[in-house]
């Protein structure tokens, strides 16, 4: 396995940037949850940076400094949940735009895009977007906004992000601008705007935050211009975290890389264990040589997340018996957390792409998904092959 190179300073930077002491008259080491929903003025319209809680706060802009820092860019802006984030960036467009967005995305993505987007008169097409060909016969003279997730969810399907800039670059309108969906990297593992994105996005709900106790999305982008418009939004739209929550995220990302190191590598254990298994169909994860765009994620990422998708032999009968006598896995959606995971994306966090987009894409009642958490490795093994014999008594 390639010995992956993290950024530099991360650690430094995730525990340090946008904490500074000197900030608060207390010299408070961790930054302060300030619930104030507003803020007194010297006189009207003379403010000390703050007016009313949804344009800005001091605990909300600690998280964002720090965040944008992660990502290698100028600006930070935190949401009420991931979707609240995507749903501020489709602001960006109008009525008329056109959407290119890869085919395999998180399913609430996909049924945003399809189902409210699309209300707004604006045209989206998903395209497998791992064909670079495919992406730029695909762009039409009002394509306005590219969406990429890499690793797709639950594919786990790469997209060579500096190649999708440049066909953006060369073939779309100027205003065009390409968003990368982060979440199942991580800021310690991808950096998408060093590969020429305009716009990154996390659900912080993920690993970003990392301990399942909050709802949250980001966006983070180097781009004055765009940064403008989404400020605008986010207070416009208002859709923002309350300061509690943005608090957690914060204390969250102070462990980021730490807990990063740890998911990589139970998850390739994991895969390892699933891909010699003789009751597993196929393991699908972008660190194992069996995976086809591998030398891709050699060269795109700084390794790997907890992430695993895989085929059980069998059907619906026996992933619904694997995952029902799973012990230390939880039967639960989301992922990214410090806790494993597992479930069946078919009837859960994909059961809203329609039927015949699921089964294009091998989204299948036998596919299984799982973020392996960062539990002692040989249990969760241990857990794994007990629901595996439950599942396929005879092997
Ligand atoms: C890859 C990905 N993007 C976006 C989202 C949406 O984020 P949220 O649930 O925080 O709204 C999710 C949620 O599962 C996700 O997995």
């Amino acid at each position: 396995m390639a010995e992956f190179q993290p950024f530099e300073h991360f650690g430094t930077d995730a525990i340090h940037v946008g904490q500074e002491p000197e900030k608060w008259k207390s010299m408070a080491v961790v930054p302060p949850i300030s619930m104030a929903t507003t803020f007194k003025q010297h006189g009207p319209g003379e403010h000390a940076g703050y007016e009313y809680s949804r344009s800005g706060n001091p605990t909300r802009d600690c998280l964002e400094e720090c965040l944008a820092k992660l990502e290698n860019a100028k600006y930070g802006l935190v949401f009420a949940s991931g979707l609240a984030a995507t749903n501020t960036i489709t602001f960006l467009l109008k009525n008329g735009d056109h959407i290119l967005a890869m085919d395999d995305l998180y399913g609430g993505t996909n049924r945003m895009f399809r189902r409210c987007t699309s209300q707004m008169g604006i045209d989206i097409t998903m395209v497998n977007c791992t064909d670079i060909e495919k992406v730029e016969s695909s762009i039409k003279p009002n394509t306005k906004m590219v969406w990429i997730e890499t690793p797709t969810n639950p594919m786990m399907k790469l997209v060579d992000i500096a190649s999708v800039v440049k066909v953006v670059r060369a073939k779309a309108p100027m205003d065009c601008f390409v968003v990368v969906d982060n979440t199942f990297m991580s800021s310690y593992f991808q950096r998408p705007l060093d590969h020429g994105a305009d716009l990154v996005f996390h659900s912080m709900t993920k690993y970003m935050n990392g301990h399942s106790d909050v709802v949250m999305g980001c966006i983070c982008t180097n781009r004055d211009d765009l940064k403008e418009r989404l400020f605008f939004l986010q207070y416009a739209i208002g859709a923002v975290p309350s300061p509690f929550d943005c608090f957690l995220a914060n204390r969250g990302l102070k462990t980021l890389h730490i807990r990063m190191r740890e998911h990589m590598k139970n998850g390739l254990a994991v895969a390892k264990f699933l891909e010699e298994n003789s009751r597993v169909e196929k393991v699908i994860h972008p660190g194992l040589p069996s995976h086809p765009q591998h030398e891709l994620a050699k060269r795109q990422m700084r390794g790997y997340s907890g992430m695993v998708s895989f085929y059980i032999k069998g059907g619906r009968e026996q992933s619904s018996i694997f995952l029902k006598t799973l012990k230390i896995f939880t039967l639960a959606e989301s992922l990214g957390g410090f806790e494993s995971l597992a479930e069946l994306p078919s009837v859960m966090t994909h059961a809203s792409v329609p039927p015949d987009q699921r089964d294009k894409l091998g989204i299948s009642d036998s596919l299984i998904r799982l973020s392996v958490g960062i539990e002692d490795v040989q249990d969760l093994i241990d857990d794994l092959d007990i629901a595996l014999k439950a599942a396929i008594p005879e092997e």
